[in-house]
């Protein structure tokens, strides 16, 4: 088995669509950390949130990552908030190549204009409040990337070249 490719970054950057083309292109299986939870609960991120709260849901990211600590060629796009627990980037890191999707709060924002369903984000100002969890979580999401990809200005299939580039994998186009 290969390692897993694990896709970190904040919410709206991109780890979903990235990550579906990712696992289509290598044919490999999928997972999205988010869906698999909502799946499971038979419940919105945001009903969980609401009714069981934010604590509930980490713990139940925080089982899951424990699937992917070895390697089993998988695609994984993360929560936004995945590595603010270090036994999930332990996990992680230890079954996959860590990718950062990195963004700008700016381009977050409109990525994110007509989303409503991020539960962090229920706010006046979204682009504040994306700013100042950014600033907080940046340090975390660098510290913990095996490779950062800026895709701030960039689409999906130049996400997905520069991931291969860097990854030295070669893909029929
Ligand atoms: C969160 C990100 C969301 C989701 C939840 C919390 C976060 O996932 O897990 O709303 O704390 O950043 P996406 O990054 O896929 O939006």
């Amino acid at each position: 088995m290969e390692k897993n490719i694990v896709l970190i970054g904040f919410m709206g950057c991109g780890k979903t669509s990235v990550g579906k083309r990712l696992s289509m292109k290598l044919k490999r299986e999928f997972i999205d950390t988010d869906d698999f939870i909502e799946k499971r609960e038979g419940m919105s991120i945001s009903e969980i949130f609401a009714q069981k709260g934010e604590e509930y849901f980490r713990n139940l990211e925080t089982e899951l990552c424990k699937r992917f600590e070895t390697p089993k060629s998988k695609i994984i796009a993360t929560g936004g908030g995945i590595i603010k627990n270090p036994k999930n980037v332990e996990c992680l890191k230890k079954g996959g190549t860590i990718v950062y999707l990195k963004s700008t709060p700016k381009q977050i924002a409109l990525n994110l204009r007509y989303d409503n369903s991020r539960p962090l984000l229920q706010c006046e100002n979204k682009e504040k409040k994306i700013a100042e969890l950014m600033e907080e979580r940046n340090p975390l999401y660098k510290s913990c990337a095996d490779v950062t990809i800026d895709v701030s200005n960039i689409d999906i299939d130049a996400t997905l070249d520069k991931i291969f580039y860097i990854l030295k994998m070669s893909v029929e186009k």
